[in-house]
Order: C-alpha cells, then structure tokens, then sequence
C-alpha cells in the first residue's frame, strides 16, 4: 500500500494501528507503525540535525521520502518458537532473545508471506518437527529466510534447520501452489549462534539465484549474497550519488564493504577502473557473476577484510572510494588504512548516523571535510535510515 493510500485511512489511534497489524507493540518490525509518516519524517531530521550539527560547511539536504511505506523490504528472517504441537514462526518479541510473535501477515516484506507463513507452520506440525529452542539448544527448525525479487515479484525461501533434514524434498513440494515461488533451499546451522547464516546449502527446486532488473542492470540475488534491502530505495540512492559523483569515465573508484555490487556496479560503467573489497565469500561470487551478467570488464573484485586487502591494490591514488560499513561502522585501523591511500573524495553511505558520525570524525583526522549529507528514508516505520556523505580533502 502506497502511502497516500496509508494516510486516506490513517488514524493515529492505537486501534487504527492495531487494525492494519495485530502484530504491532508485540514484533519487533515496525517500532513507528502508530507514528503518522509526516511525523516520522519530522523525526528523522530531527535526529539528523542533532548528530549533524558539529559538522559545520556541510550542505544538508531534505530528507527523500519513501516510495513505499509498506511491503518494502525484499529480504526477511523469520524464527521458529513454540513446541512439534504448536510451532510458531515469526518476529522476535521486542526486545526479546526467546519469545516469538506468530505473524499472519507482516507490512515490512512481500504481502504473499502471510499464506506461505501458515502453510510453513501447518507443515511443521503436520511432520512433528520440533522448532529449536536458543535457550537449550534442542530441536531442530531454527529460522526461514524469504527474498523477493521487487522487479519479476519472484520469492526465494531458505529452511535453515539445525542438522540433516531428511524430509527436504517432501518439504520443497507444499510450495508447489505458490507460483511465485520459484527457488526452495534448506540449509544447516548446527552452531550454537543463533544466527540465520548456514554452514550448507541445498538447492531443493527451482531457480539457484533470482535476479533485479533496475535501470538497465541485473543483480543476482542468492541465499545468502547481500542486496540492500530496499530495492526501490537504493536504486534512487544510487543514482543520486552517481550523479554526484559526476563520473567522466577517466576516474579510479575503490569501492569499499561492497557486498554483491549493488552501488559499484552502477559505478563501474561509467569510471575507468573500480577496485572492490568485501569479506563476504559468496557475495564477492556473485558480484562477478553480476559483472559477467552486465558485461562489465573493468573492474577486479577482492574478497578480504578491508583493513588487509587494502594492501593487495597496487595503485595508490584513486579519484573516489565508496565506503559502505555495515552499522556497526568502521574499526579505527579500517579508517586509518583507507585515510593512507591517496583518495581524493570519498563517498560514504551509512544505515546508522551514530557510527557513522564516528568515522566521519575520525576521518576528520586525516583532513576529510565533510561537505554534503544525502537522506533517504530507507526504512519507513522504523526509526532508521540511509544517509550518503561527501567528503573531501
Ligand atoms: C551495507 S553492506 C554493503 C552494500 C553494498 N555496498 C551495496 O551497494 O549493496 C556492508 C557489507 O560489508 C561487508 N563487510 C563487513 N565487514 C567487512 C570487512 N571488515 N571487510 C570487508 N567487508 C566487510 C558485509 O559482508 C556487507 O556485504
């Protein structure tokens, strides 16, 4: 639902919120849900100006609303609770390690996902599974992961269970009546983490990698590469700092934390030469698979931590390095270790101001100004969002 929709029918009674979730105070999805979005707006600048403010000679710019303020996100990790009798498969209480909100429906991912939800759930208690408890570390379903391709409207699902699954194919075939799903995998987590990453993956149906299509270029998207979130969101952003950069096809970019490619490849195409790092194994595979996909030759991915591969780039000087941290920002040896190349201007994105605003102080130090702040409502209903800085020395 469009926000002009939302707002035609927007109260901001709690019962109005509670009508469009049953879910929401319970889940911890979206915080801002009872918040009207010209308030969350509001909100956000607020924050901005409040961590912005030591930065003096920066030009700020209007924070861009969302496109869409529902259904945005094209990626979800959904959590296993309750007991074989009565599984549970949903959000974390907020706030909460153990307790699971049992979602019908959620207005952060893909409308679709309420009926697939109930039809995971009917499975597991039809097949007696017993969902893994982090507490004890017994049982067996730990989390579903669920991307969607916003362009083709395409659904991925990961089962990721505790040990061998030997019902996998059985499993793969009460999907059948989804046609939108087009690729099943199940993967194993047997590590006491409890993190949705598996030590093994199986392709159980269907396609091995669902694919975007934005602007005149395709990104692959597999199990576990990462892909910004939002992808109506970030392709705005990503033109908007290519457009910034005002690329001449002489420039050298160091493209930094660079996931799968989403931002570099948009930049690779109109720059001599992109250099990227990222730690990430099966990411850095399927940037070169979007390369390939794309037809782009000039540019040579590295997989490593950015604090050492940095030293595996032979060329010094660089006229732009894209720096994409994840929210815990970037480690003081990282900032020192980019601040040592010779980099004329660097484009920094971030997803948590707090962090970023460290590093951006710390690149201070080496004598980075920072002299332009883009936001983007990334992620409507929740207080955060994406903010992309210039800096120069
Ligand atoms: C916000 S994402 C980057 C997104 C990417 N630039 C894009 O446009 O889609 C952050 C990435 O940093 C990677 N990462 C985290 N720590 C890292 C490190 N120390 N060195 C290199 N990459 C790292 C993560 O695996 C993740 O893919």
């Amino acid at each position: 639902m469009r926000y002009q929709n939302f707002m035609e029918n927007n109260t901001t009674t709690d019962n109005a919120h509670t009508q469009m979730c049953p879910h929401f105070r319970r889940c911890g999805g979206c915080s801002w849900l009872d918040i009207a979005y010209e308030e969350q707006l509001e909100k956000k600048r607020e924050i901005l100006e409040r961590h912005l403010a030591p930065f003096t000679g920066c030009e700020r710019e209007e924070l861009i609303p969302a496109l869409d303020q529902f259904h945005y996100r094209n990626k979800m990790e959904f959590t296993f609770g309750g007991s074989a009798e009565e599984p549970l498969i949903g959000q974390h209480y907020k706030g909460s390690f153990h307790r699971i909100e049992n979602l019908t429906r959620c207005l952060l991912f893909d409308e679709r996902i309420g009926e697939v939800l109930e039809t995971v759930r009917e499975y597991a208690k039809s097949a007696a599974l017993e969902p893994y408890n982090p507490k004890t570390h017994a049982g067996f379903l730990r989390h579903l992961k669920a991307r969607c391709s916003k362009t083709s409207g395409e659904m991925m699902l990961i089962l990721v269970t505790a040990g061998d699954f030997a019902g996998a194919d059985e499993f793969a075939k009460i999907f059948e009546k989804f046609p939108f799903i087009k690729s099943v995998y199940y993967g194993i987590n047997s590590r006491l983490s409890d993190i949705a990453d598996c030590e093994k993956l199986f392709l159980l149906g269907g396609k091995e990698y669902l694919t975007e299509n934005i602007d005149g270029t395709s990104f692959i998207i597999s199990p576990e590469s990462f892909f910004q979130p939002n992808t109506m969101m970030s392709a705005m952003m990503y033109g908007k700092a290519r457009d910034m950069m005002g690329l001449t096809g002489e420039e050298y970019v160091l493209d930094l934390y660079s996931g799968s490619g989403g931002m570099g490849l948009y930049i690779a195409k109109k720059s001599k030469y992109l250099y990227s790092i990222e730690l990430q194994k099966e990411s850095v595979d399927i940037m070169k698979k979007n390369l390939a996909a794309n037809g782009i030759e000039n540019a040579e991915p590295i997989c490593g931590d950015v604090k050492t591969a940095l030293a595996l780039i032979r060329r010094r000087s660089f006229d732009y390095a894209i720096l994409d941290p994840p929210r815990s920002g970037m480690s003081k040896k990282a900032v020192r270790r980019v601040a040592l190349k010779d980099i004329n201007k660097i484009l920094f994105f971030s997803c948590k101001i707090e962090t970023a605003v460290q590093n951006l102080v710390e690149f201070g130090k080496y004598g980075y100004k920072v002299t332009r702040a883009i936001p983007f409502d990334m992620f409507p209903n929740t207080p955060f969002m994406e903010t992309v800085f210039l800096l120069s020395r």
